[in-house]
């Protein structure tokens, strides 16, 4: 089959429904990126353009097709212990937490695939052992990261920055037809929890939170859209708690009451 061409007028329709569907912002730098990646399900859905998709999509008549719609044009982009400071800062947070006798819990709220939830994980079960009370909660707007993420199993070159003893004592190393991957242990699976959450929407009840790892997905939302989400997220965090956001973000007037720590670190006012 033929591909057929992107119009700017069928961009613009995807752009609104990224938009409206998770606050996405998507360039007209990126027209190629969404008509790539969209082409297979023009070509499944049996029609001749994007904007007969587009009408498909919007109709309704396909159930299950905006999700489809909302995992492809979502940038999943990831891997094990990005931006590391950000887990010794967790680990020293959460054993202030343990000395003074009070349980911990964290939030991914972006969380893609899982490699972020399984870090801190890791970092809590290494740091808080097994008896300490913890947890950790992944989500995302996308279901097809979120299997991936409860399945726990990865390519190895997604934890090069892993810290070896963790990757020894956490991860079971493929072997045979699962050579070159890595399935994180079942104890630690067991422990985390995932959920779809729209951070785009009023969020459903959650935490309170002790961290939340907001990282990496601000950059795809309008200001106003970060200015919201930053007011949602920050209700879901316990006075003095911390919000992590990705190194290359700001919260330049958009942070509320939060109050910067270092850069990427905010606190909710308030003591824990
Ligand atoms: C680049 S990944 C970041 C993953 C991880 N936090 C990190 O820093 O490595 C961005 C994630 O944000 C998710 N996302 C985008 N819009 C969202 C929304 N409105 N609500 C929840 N998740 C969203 C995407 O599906 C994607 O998995």
């Amino acid at each position: 089959m033929i591909r057929p061409v992107i119009t700017d007028s069928e961009f613009r329709q995807f752009q609104g429904f990224i938009f409206d569907a998770a606050g996405i912002t998507i360039s007209p730098a990126k027209k190629a990126l969404v008509a790539g990646r969209l082409a297979r399900r023009v070509q499944h859905c049996g029609v001749n353009s994007y904007g007969e998709y587009f009408r498909l999509l919007s109709s309704g008549a396909l159930p299950g097709e905006t999700q489809m719609a909302v995992d492809l044009l979502t940038t999943n982009e990831t891997y094990f212990f990005r931006e590391a400071r950000h887990f010794e800062l967790l680990a020293r947070t959460a054993r202030d937490a343990q000395a003074r006798g009070k349980d911990f819990a964290v939030w991914s709220a972006a969380c893609s695939s899982g490699e972020e939830v399984y870090s801190i994980a890791m970092t809590l079960a290494d740091t808080l052992g097994e008896r300490h009370p913890w947890t950790v909660l992944g989500s995302d707007i996308s279901t097809r990261v979120l299997e991936q993420a409860r399945r726990g199993h990865y390519p190895a070159e997604r934890a090069r920055q892993m810290p070896p003893q963790l990757l020894h004592r956490y991860c079971l190393k493929g072997i045979g037809k699962q050579d070159g991957t890595l399935l994180v242990a079942r104890e630690l699976r067991a422990r985390v929890q995932f959920a779809q959450v729209n951070l785009n929407t009023a969020l459903p009840r959650l935490g309170p939170f002790d961290v939340v790892f907001l990282r990496n997905v601000m950059i795809y939302f309008s200001k106003e859209t970060k200015r919201e989400v930053i007011g949602r997220v920050a209700s879901m965090l316990k006075p003095g708690g911390l919000l992590l956001i990705g190194h290359s973000e700001s919260l330049h007037d958009i942070g509320g009451d939060l109050q910067p720590v270092v850069p990427s670190v905010f606190r909710k006012p308030g003591k824990t």
